[in-house]
This record gives C-alpha cells, structure tokens and sequence, in this order.
C-alpha cells in the first residue's frame, strides 16, 4: 500500500483497462453469439464518473508512403531536421491537404491488400510485398481529424493503440508524440499538453512494416483498435486494477486492488469502492479500502478484499462472468471508475493427474493459432474472434494457444465470454527490457480473464533453451509474471535441449512434437507437470485426397505419408497424449490455416496447410477426428466425396470418424463390410469406385444412430448463400459470414465445384473480404468475386452505422446454362452506438 511514483508505473507503459467502462461484456451465463458485438450499454457509472472511454476507429485516411524516397513518403526524413523542432511536422497540421488520402475505417490491414509477389525472400509474409527490398509498399500512414470540446481542459487525454504492425510514430498538431516498435503490444500517449481545446485537431501514425516480428504474416497497419480516454487528473491506472478470486469450497474469497495516479497539483486524499455484480447484474459483493493521500504526481496501491457465497464458476460449458465497478472516491466525489469482468474458477496442474479446473480433471483439448482470417489479413472485427472460436468449440476443442504473441483483445473476451481456456504467449522471449515491458503488459491486460490458464514465456529459443543465458532469462520472466498474478503457472513451448536447466524455472514444462522426449523427461523430473504445447503439424488440404506437388495439395487423409518434416498424424499425437493421464493435453497445430510460412510447399501456396479448418473456418476432414474424440456427440464422418468420374472400377480408400460403436459401409445398397470401432482411431475401407451413394451407418447399442450419405452429384446448377445470422447490429462493426456453395439439380453441395463467383453487395452494407479456404489461390481478398474451392467460399459482409436492409446477390457466368442470380438479406437492427469519437 506504499505510495509510490509516476516512474514505477512508467515502466510498465500503462495502458487501458480490461475491460472497458463501455461495451464491457454484460454478465452470462449462456453463450451467445448474437450479442456480438457488444452493442454497449453505457453503464451507469460514466455518467457518473468523468471518465470517457471512446472508440476511435471511424473516419480516418489512410495514405501509403515510401521507406526509402522521402519524396514518396511526405518528404519524411528528406533532411536531417525532421526532429530539430518538436511541433513542426506539416502533415500533423490543419493546413495540410489530405484530400487525396483514401478514406476508411479500423482496424485495417493494408498487406492483405497488396498483390502477391513471387520473391521467395516474402514465403513468411505469404508472399506480400513487405520488407526493405519492397520499399513501396511497406510504409502506411494514417490520419485523423478530430474535435476536442473547450470542456476538456483540466482532464487527462490519451490516445491508446491496441496494436499496430509496426514501428509507429504517432504525432498530434505537428508535435511528436512517440513510438512503438514491437506488432502486438498496446501502446498510448498522452495528449493533454498537445490538444487544441475547443477546435480541430490532427492525429497521424506512420506505419513501418518494413521488419516483422515473426516468421508468419502478420499484416501491416492499425489493424487492432484504437480508442481515445478523457479522465479526472485523479484516476485509475490502466490496466492497474485486478480481482483474485480464491475458491474454497462453495465460497470465494476476491481479492482487489489497484493503482491511483494522481496527475494534479495538489495531494489528493482517496479511498477506492469496489462493487462486484453477478451475471444477471445484482450486486453481490462491495468493499471499500482506507483513505490515502497521494502527493502531486504520486500514484498509490490499494487492496481490498470480499467474499462470494455460492459463485457461479467459470468453466468451458458455463462461461459464467461477474463484473466489479472499481471507483476512486475523493471527499465523497467519485472521481473515475472503470468496470472489470472477471470469472470466479480454480485451474491447477498437478505433475501426476494433469490439469484441473474447479476441482475436477479436464485435459486440455487445444489447437495453437496465429490471428488472420479470409478476407481480412490480420484486421479482424470483433465479431469474427467469436466465429473463430465457434468453430473450434463445434470440434470439441476448449483451448487454445495465441501462438506466438500477445493476442488481439477480442480475441481474448471471445474466449471469456464463450468458454474456450488460453495458454495465453508473449511475443519475445527475453529479460531485456522492451521484452519485460511486453511481458508486463500482457500480464496486466489479461490477468482477469477467466479464460487464461496458463502463460507462455515464448516459442522454440534454441539458443536459450540450452545456455546459462537461458536460463537466467526465463527465470527472471516467470519471477516477474509471478509477481504481477500470483494466481496463474508459466510456460514455455520447448523444441530441444530437454535435458538443460532452461525448464527447471518453468512450472509446467511444454513439449513442442518430439513424442520421444515427454516420457524420459517426466521420469527424470517427476514434480514438475508438463503440456503437449505444440503438436501435430499436419498438412492437409481441404477436399483434396492425394498429395500432389504440382498443385501443391496434400491429402486430407492426414497419413503418414502426408507427414510434413517428421511431425504426426492427428491420431498418432492424440492417442500418445490421451494415454498418459499426467499429460495436462496438448495445442495441435493449428486451428485454423494462417497466411504466410506456406507448407509444406513454397509458391504458388500463399497460406499454410496446417489447419484442422482452412482459412475460412471450412472443416477439413480432420476436424471430425477431433470432434468425435473430444467432443461428447455422437459422430459419424464419412470421406472423401463420391465424385470420381473416370475412375470406375478402381479402389478408393473410404474412411470414417466415428465414436460409436460399429460402422457399416455400403455403396448402392451393397454392405461393404462393418468394423468395429477402436478407440481414438479411424476406420478404413477400399470400395471400388462406381457411381452413385456411398453410405456408411454407425451403430451404438445395437441400433443404427447415425446415418451419413457421399453421393455422385449433376452438374453445378444453382448457387446457395447461406448468411450465419440474418439479423447483426446496424453499429458499423458487426458482421454476417456468408457461405457460398454450388449446388446440383437436386440441391446436393458439388464437393469438387470451382467456378467463379461474382457479388453484389446493396443495401446498409459493405463487403469487407472474400476467401474460399484454397491454400494456392492468389485471387484478391478485396474483390467482389471469388472462385469456390472445391465446392465453397465464404464472404464478409459489414453493416454500416445506419439500420436497414443488406442484399447480398451472386451469380456466375461459368456454369450453363447460367442460373438465375440468388440472394440473401441480412437485416441491420438499430442499436446504441457504443461511444465513439465524433
Ligand atoms: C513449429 C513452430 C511453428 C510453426 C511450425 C510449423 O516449430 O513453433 O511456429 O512454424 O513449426 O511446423
């Protein structure tokens, strides 16, 4: 509770809270996709407290620069003078003429924008033209101009990034406000000395993507939000507040504390309220600290704690949440507050029986992700984080790894909020101290996530995980994230070198594949709990059934002989680690197929072909392994499709995943046989090929329960849009994922389809990115067309901010006869705006 300064905080380059004052997630106790995104009821207490907590993602110009000829890039760094005066640079000044910039919205990603380039120098960024051999495409600038009321002055304004890719320099009305090197920290100025009050203002961020972070793509541009926050000069620091639930029992003990900055001219003499509500808003716990004077320029901690009878805990099938109000309470004058979401659950790792969550042993189930998507490159609206994780829930999954950096915090409130754990990693492995900072920052982001399980200290360091340097780095980043939550273990995902000390800071050992090590490694440290962090490293490509290295596909049978560099099967890692009770689980990778480190082929590939599901979100035939083995439905999945013209008379391998406990095959009515099923394996069958219905029926208890049909389809005929909500917010961020499939005469899905598509988007909506899943193909993101792949292809359609009608039509001109355009119309509801700059 000692007071201490301004510099203590700094050093941690303090930032946003959690959860936001607005738009923070209302209390749940169902999962609901539909409420995303958060349609931001202003809480009670903003109109209380003076704090505003505004999104600032509308309305900017975007303009693309140059990295090594000033002349194309603002005449920036022409001379040596650019920083010889503070407040001179023009393009930050009202007289500049920005007419010509391209207007647009945030998050954005300009990479996902660009050609593909054959340069075998660009694999990682998925052949974008990124990097200093690519000059022309590398620099972004962004620009904004706003109006600040008169009624501001006296507060603190700050701007806060969520992210941005990379290298920014952000400046304000001609001066410089700073810079932030890394891609995926948050980072944040403070403007006060710098605003006009009651005029025009002018905010610019260069964007420098000319390096990158990693070795996967990883976008360029503001493609994270970006918000502004007014407060009192007595206030809350960012990111300062945490709740520490301890459960015990059929009770819980919280423990609550945060930090308060005082930027004033004078002592300030406050105490701190803390109100905690349930999921259904009462209010179920309040607690308040002693008073503390806290000098000009001071900042001081405060801790408190409350207890909870009966909690509704957090766990994957009931993502409960609770919330807290924490206000600052200056002679009975609250002078900030800010709301918390937070989830009451206990997870522990023991060394012989794994992982457990509120007491009960729950292996984890996980696939490692990187953050782009189809259509979007890494600038994902909201929306997309809960379709993202939808997706991996409907396979059974209920954890995943935010390979290899700290994640966007959507992505984060998604899992929250719809019950998926993290094994949550920060980009840098490193004691240094701009890699402390990001560590740091992640910690303090995230640490009231119910979601969050674990830490990850970083990925494959071949250099640290076998030196003395090693070792003293990881230790002093475990003692850090140690001391910032006393409540989570760390990790770390580890390739080699098990036998060093690097692991002995560690307290839960990650292995990354090596199937050989865990076993030696767990009987020579029999204390120490260990995870699967990486597995698997299959390739696959979805409705492909033969590996082919002129197109560059890889059967979706996922067999040995598909295996990319030694890694395993599905089958082959699941059953190693399901068999071993003191394995916590594992994270596959990956979830979903991610651009960039294109696998296992070079160009023409521009995406991985790791994914459990493509680019799109679309199954591979894989993702019925999982679903049948960790999942509690039944399954039945039959495969490949039964289209294989001029292939009569040959055998075709037919497999199934199931979890009953017998299936039979036939092929137009003829059995095939029945086999049994064996635990965490696949069945397989060689059917001569003649067309016509390839069935298999599968049988629990001696009845049949599951019926699945593969049928030789006509000719494509039709095609068919299917919006997965018709209904999204009219707030100009929601969304609809609309899948696009070619259909037969019958109405039966041609699982071989590949004609091109072309949209047409009317209405109150705007088409924001097209993809199909193809790992090779290099069609643009940003087109109103799109070729399907192998039967499918997805669209993103974005509302706009006013509510009405959006009309998606597509055609084609491929097929004949041509068919008669089909349409879908989503409608955009009316919904309070969350609070935004004007
Ligand atoms: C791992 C690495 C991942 C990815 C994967 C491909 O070693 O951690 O980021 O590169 O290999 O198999």
């Amino acid at each position: 509770m000692s007071p201490f300064t301004r510099r203590d905080l700094l050093r941690s380059s303090l930032a946003l809270s959690v959860s936001r004052l607005v738009g923070a997630p209302a209390n749940r106790a169902s999962v609901s996709l539909a409420s995303y995104p958060l349609a931001a009821p202003v809480e009670a207490l903003a109109r209380v407290a003076p704090r505003e907590h505004l999104l600032f993602d509308f309305g900017w110009k975007f303009f693309q620069g140059h990295a090594s000829d000033p002349d194309r890039d603002l005449g920036f760094g022409k001379d040596q003078g650019d920083f010889a005066k503070s407040g001179e640079f023009e393009f930050a000044l009202g007289k500049f003429d920005d007419s010509k910039w391209r207007p647009l919205n945030l998050p954005h990603d300009w990479a996902v924008e660009l050609p593909f380039v054959h340069d075998e120098d660009l694999q990682s960024h998925g052949y974008k033209p990124l990097g200093r051999r690519h000059p022309q495409t590398s620099i972004g600038w962004y620009r904004r101009v706003f109006d600040i009321p008169k009624e501001d002055v006296g507060r603190r304004v700050v701007v806060e990034f969520d992210g941005a890719f990379r290298s920014a320099l952000v400046f304000l009305n001609g001066y410089f406000m700073g810079r932030n090197d890394n891609g995926y920290s948050p980072f944040r100025f403070d403007l006060t000395d710098f605003l006009n009050y009651g005029g025009k203002n002018y905010l610019v961020a260069r964007l420098d993507a000319s390096f990158g972070d990693g070795w996967f793509y990883e976008g360029a541009g503001i493609y994270r939000h970006v918000w502004l926050i007014k407060t009192d000069v007595l206030h809350l620091g960012q990111w300062e507040s945490y709740i520490r639930p301890a459960v015990k029992g059929n009770a819980a003990t919280l423990t609550m504390g945060t930090v308060v900055q005082n930027e004033g001219r004078q002592s300030e003499s406050c105490r701190v309220h803390w109100q905690v509500f349930d999921g259904s808003g009462k209010l179920v716990a309040t607690a308040e600290t002693a008073l503390q004077s806290i000098a000009p320029d001071g900042a001081a901690r405060f801790e408190t704690s409350a207890n909870l009878t009966g909690p509704s805990l957090w766990a994957p099938e009931t993502p409960n949440l609770y919330s807290a109000v924490v206000s600052v309470e200056s002679g009975g004058k609250i002078r900030d507050a800010e709301r918390i979401s937070f989830g009451v659950r206990s997870a522990t790792f023991d060394a012989d029986k794994g992982f457990f969550l509120n007491g009960k042993p729950l292996k984890l189930k996980g696939t490692c992700n990187h953050q782009d998507h189809a259509g979007v490159g890494s600038a994902l609206p909201e929306r997309l984080q809960a379709y993202r994780v939808a997706v991996l829930k409907e396979m059974g999954s209920n954890a995943v790894r935010t390979s290899h950096n700290m994640p966007t915090p959507e992505w984060v409130e998604a899992c929250n909020r719809l019950g998926m754990m993290m094994m949550c990693e920060t980009r840098s492995m490193s004691s240094s101290a701009e890699s402390q900072t990001q560590l740091e920052l992640m910690v303090k982001r995230y640490r009231n996530s119910p979601a969050i399980i674990l830490w990850s200290m970083g990925n494959e360091e071949g250099t640290l995980q076998s030196t003395p340097q090693g070792e003293r780095v990881i230790a002093e980043m475990v003692a850090r994230t140690h001391d910032l939550d006393p409540t989570r273990l760390c990790t770390a995902a580890v390739d080699g070198s098990y036998g060093s000390h690097f692991s002995d800071a560690l307290d839960v050992m990650g292995f990354n594949y090596n199937l050989d090590a865990p076993d030696g490694w767990h009987k020579a440290h029999p204390k120490k709990p260990c995870v699967g962090s990486e597995t698997a490293s299959t390739v696959a490509t979805r409705g492909v059934y033969e590996n082919d290295k002129l197109r560059n596909t890889m059967s979706a049978y996922d067999t040995e002989e598909g295996r990319w560099q030694g890694y395993e099967t599905a089958e082959k890692w699941w059953t190693f680690y399901a068999a071993r009770e003191w394995l916590a689980g594992g994270f596959a990778w990956t979830g979903f197929d991610y651009r960039g480190e294109p696998s296992p082929y070079g160009w023409p590939s521009i995406n991985s072909q790791f994914g459990i599901v493509d680019m799109c979100g679309f199954p591979k035939d894989d993702f019925y392994y999982y679903k049948a083995w960790w999942g509690s439905e039944p399954v039945l999945h039959l495969f490949p499709h039964w289209n294989w013209e001029q292939r009569e008379g040959e055998p075709i391998s037919v497999w199934v995943h199931s979890n009953l406990d017998s299936v039979e095959v036939f092929l137009n009515g003829k059995s095939q046989g029945s086999q049994k099923v064996l635990p965490l394996m696949h069945l397989e069958w060689k059917v001569k090929y003649e067309p016509g219905v390839l069935e298999a029926r599968g049988t629990k208890g001696g009845k049949i329960v599951l019926v699945e049909k593969r049928e030789t389809t006509g000719k494509p005929e039709a095609i068919r849009l299917t919006a997965d909500r018709t209904e999204i917010n009219a707030d100009g961020e929601d969304l609809a994922v609309i899948r696009v499939e070619a259909l037969d005469k019958e109405g039966r899905l041609i699982p071989t389809a590949d004609a091109m598509i072309s949209f047409k988007v009317t209405g109150e909506g705007v088409l924001i990115g097209v993809g199909n899943g193809d790992p090779n193909c290099q069609e643009s993101d940003k087109e109103s067309h799109r070729s399907l792949f192998n039967g499918l292809a997805q669209l993103i359609v974005q509302s706009s901010r006013t509510p009405g009608t959006i009309t998606v039509v597509a055609c084609t001109e491929d097929w004949s006869p041509k068919p008669v355009a089909t349409q879908v119309t989503i409608t955009a509801r009316r919904v309070d705006l969350r609070p935004a700059v004007g």
